[in-house]
């Protein structure tokens, strides 16, 4: 018997990213079967006989369009967003509900940014709950997501839609939101929700496992600010590591799309899975960048000092 229940067959789309691969590891773990997806989800016919032919009890959907190397890669790649972000998104969840499947899709709660109702540092009270709806459009892969958002409303009832948000991995792969923060030549200060992956995942596959359906806010509860992190990562990793800030109007001006800030309310997720543990998020990134080291020493890994 697998972990956590009945033993599934997960078809996972997104098999060769960086979010689906760190699934497939995880559900083998856990003793559970997992089929990786081949059929491209703006093929709606390939996808359908995919899913009719595998016949899995749960569907997983981390595949998707996030720019290299960065988002600003979208505002000009437009179409191709839109084929796989909207078209093969609502595809695959429209096929999974037609055949009462359950589907989670690995969305992004990058479609927030703090306002006068939501403001920075309003603290949980204030922060944006699963029924807000996205407000924040300065980049075309928000504007999409938001849009692919309010249509999957209609699919809730097989739909596991989860918001994720700067997530940050036990290594220093480039997708990592502190290996991203590091890099940087400068670097904004701005409390944030984010998404410690050896925390959440595990929660995601949980959800899917139980059929929890809707739409949940996927991050540690709490915000933390990029210098928090490149505190944490001082502190646990290279204790030579220093960094400079500018504002948001500066870094405004080196990008081609804005970057959405905001605090995601955590209560539904952590209420729906009282047994399992998904730390504040000072706590988790401190344990996160501990087991970093421990990783990073494991190889060998030395760090660079800035400009070498
Ligand atoms: N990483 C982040 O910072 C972040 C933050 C918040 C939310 N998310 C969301 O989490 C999801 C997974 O992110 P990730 O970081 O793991 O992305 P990733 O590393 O870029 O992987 C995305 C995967 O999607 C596949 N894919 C793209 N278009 C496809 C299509 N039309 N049909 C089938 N597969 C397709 C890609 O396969 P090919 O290479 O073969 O095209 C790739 O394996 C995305 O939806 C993203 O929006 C990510």
């Amino acid at each position: 018997m697998a972990a956590n229940g009945e033993k599934q067959k997960f078809l996972l789309y997104g098999k060769n990213g960086w979010i689906g691969g760190m699934l497939i590891e995880l559900i083998k773990a856990a003793g559970d079967e997992v089929v990786l997806g081949d059929a491209r989800l703006e093929n709606r016919e390939a996808v359908a006989a995919e899913i009719d032919a595998v016949k899995p009890t749960r569907v997983l959907n981390a595949a998707g369009v996030t720019g290299r190397p960065n988002v600003d890669w979208c505002e000009f790649n437009k179409q191709t967003v839109i084929r796989t972000n909207i078209i093969g998104c609502l595809n695959l969840a429209d096929l999974c509900w037609q055949r009462q499947l359950h589907c989670t899709l690995y969305a992004t709660g990058c479609i927030f940014e703090y306002d006068d109702a939501h403001p920075l540092g309003g603290g949980v009270s204030t922060a944006f709950t699963e029924e807000d709806r996205a407000n924040f459009t300065g980049s075309y892969y928000s504007l999409t997501k938001g849009f692919c958002e309010e249509m999957l409303r209609a699919y809730l009832d097989h739909l596991t839609v989860l918001r994720v948000r700067m997530p940050i991995s036990d290594d220093l792969s480039p997708r990592n939101f502190i290996t991203k923060i590091s890099k940087y030549e400068k670097v904004v200060n701005i409390p944030n929700s984010m998404t410690v992956l050896h925390d959440l995942l595990p929660a995601s596959l949980a959800l899917s496992k139980r059929k929890l359906s809707g739409i949940y806010n996927f991050c540690n509860p709490g915000a933390i600010s990029h210098n928090e992190c490149l505190e944490l990562y001082k502190k646990h990793v290279d204790p030579d590591y220093t960094w400079t800030n500018f504002t948001l109007e500066e870094q405004d001006k080196i990008l081609a799309a804005k970057r959405s800030n905001n605090e995601l309310d955590c209560s539904k997720l952590v209420n729906a899975l009282p047994d399992l543990e998904i730390p504040e998020i000072h706590v988790a990134v401190d344990r996160c960048c501990a087991r970093m080291k421990k990783n990073l020493d494991a190889q060998g890994w030395k760090p660079t000092p800035r400009g070498s």
